[in-house]
């Protein structure tokens, strides 16, 4: 025997978090509403275990990151969920789904049955075993996705000071886990498959496992241009060399040295050179897991396919967050997206769309992303094909961006440095897909441009 809910959410992550806020701002009863969630925490900020988490002064610790503080939002304790009668069940992970039968199973045995089902289990960090290098399992060896793998990197970093770390792919993991690193008075080289860092990550193209797992799950992830342009990464890059970061390009990890306690003490490049290493950090890129819905829902692009309304092909099950593939009104296509805003957005939306079915109309989501290392912080909006137009100050870089214009109409936005007013005006302008008829005047009247839309 096992208990009944109205609304259950599978995983604990930032999508959990803002779906039950907004659960309770639509009017949820005591008891309705259950998260089941493998990690011992309530749902919290996932970005901030790369950013003030791993800072040498005052870091950032739980419970002041607990969502839905990134949307200057309340902050979700467990206090809260108690107070307002969720259920929330922490280090429980679900075992099995029955998508027709409204039912699942947890790992302490126990079935639970409802009405509906939100899927927001998010996404694993991908190993390096995946890509045929052995080795992860050593006590020096880090990846970032959860708050357990954060605290043993933090620990990781406290043993390494004046040390040497190697960085793994050029992604967001890559350059925030770098800036934190050399805050923390590391001596810093990052590895890069390609010839610049961008947003997504470079993946390890080494053997038949990876091109396999590639084109099953990443398929999206592959026909994306990189975000940032040449321009923009050669301008994040050489601050970072600034900072002493060296970077090696062009090349894969293929093995690690050990010494007796099995700790890696160098690691070895593809292209010959041999890193000594105190601590690696691996950001090679996520998987959703969807596993538990292979067979039962439908897939598409390595995610569960949803509708506008974030409704699966089983009308009782809901999906938000990295697990969701969904429709872009703006650009007529199916994507997944990995990031934060989305998570919140698609969360509120499928929310509203279960409870209030009449008043939730279409998902019109402009893609949205950010970063922050060092100094500085980034925001982009919408896509980014087309042609790119540079703008601002690179040299000093304060204020500088980019625009993509695809087929006369402005689609995507990219700014550094900009005020909370000036995101927003991007984000408004990308939205509307202005015309854009003369791209050197584009590039003449650089962020002003949005301000005339
Ligand atoms: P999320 O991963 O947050 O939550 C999934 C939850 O489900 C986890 O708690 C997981 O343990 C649980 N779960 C999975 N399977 C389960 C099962 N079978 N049973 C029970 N529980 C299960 N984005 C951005 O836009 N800007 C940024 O700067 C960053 N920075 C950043 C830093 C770091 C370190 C990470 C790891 C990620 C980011 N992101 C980001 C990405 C962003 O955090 C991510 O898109 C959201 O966390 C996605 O939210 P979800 O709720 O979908 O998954």
């Amino acid at each position: 025997m096992g208990r009944a809910f109205v609304y259950v959410i599978v995983g604990g992550g930032v999508a959990a978090g803002y779906a039950a806020l907004e659960f309770t701002r639509k009017g949820v009863s005591d008891g309705e509403l259950c998260i089941i969630s493998d990690e011992p925490v309530a749902p919290y900020e996932r970005p901030a275990l790369s950013k003030g988490f791993l800072l040498p002064e005052d870091p950032t610790r739980l419970p002041s990151f607990h969502t839905c503080v990134g949307a200057n939002d309340e902050i979700l304790t467990p206090k809260w969920y108690k107070e307002h009668g969720i259920e929330l069940v922490l280090g429980t992970r679900v075992k099995s789904v029955d998508a027709r039968r409204l039912t699942l199973v947890t790992s302490t045995g126990e079935t639970i049955t409802y009405n509906f089902l939100i899927i927001a289990t998010g996404a694993r960090a991908l190993k390096l075993e995946e890509f045929g290098v052995e080795g992860s399992d050593a006590e020096n060896v880090c990846y970032l996705r959860d708050l357990s793998d954060a605290d043993r990197l933090a620990t990781v970093i406290q043993s390494s000071s004046n040390g040497n770390a190697v960085v793994i792919g050029g992604g967001y993991i890559g350059m925030e886990c770098a800036a934190s690193l050399v805050i923390n008075k590391i001596n810093v080289t990052m590895v890069l498959a390609g010839a610049h860092c961008s947003k997504y990550s470079p993946l390890l193209l080494e053997n038949l496992v990876s091109v396999w797992l590639c084109l099953t799950f990443f398929s999206f992830s592959m026909t994306v241009a990189r975000l940032f342009t040449p321009k923009i990464a050669t301008f994040y890059e050489d601050y970072y060399m600034g900072k002493g970061v060296k970077f090696i390009k062009g090349t894969v990890l293929t093995s690690f040295e050990f010494d007796s306690d099995k700790k890696v003490t160098a690691v070895n490049l593809k292209d010959g050179n041999q890193l000594p290493a105190d601590l690696v950090v691996v950001g090679i890129g996520i998987r959703p897991n969807i596993s538990l819905f292979e067979g039962q829902l439908t897939i598409e692009k390595g995610g569960i396919k949803v509708n506008s309304q974030m409704q699966s092909s089983e009308s009782s099950v809901y999906a938000i967050g990295d697990v969701a593939t969904f429709p872009v009104k703006l650009y007529g296509e199916m994507r997944r997206l990995e990031h934060v805003d989305f998570a919140r957005k698609s969360a509120r939306h499928a929310v509203s769309a279960i409870m209030e079915p009449e008043k939730t109309g279409e998902f019109d989501y402009l893609p949205c992303f950010y970063s922050r290392f060092f100094a500085f912080s980034w925001q982009f909006y919408g896509d980014h094909v087309g042609e790119v137009v540079h703008f601002g100050e690179y040299e000093d870089g304060e204020v500088f961006g980019a625009y993509w214009v695809k087929e006369g109409h402005l689609v995507g936005c990219f700014l550094e440095g900009g005020t909370k007013e000036q995101y927003e005006t991007i984000s408004k302008a990308t939205q509307l897909k202005p015309a854009v008829t003369d791209m050197e005047e584009l590039e003449r009247e650089g962020l002003g441009f949005t301000q005339t839309v």
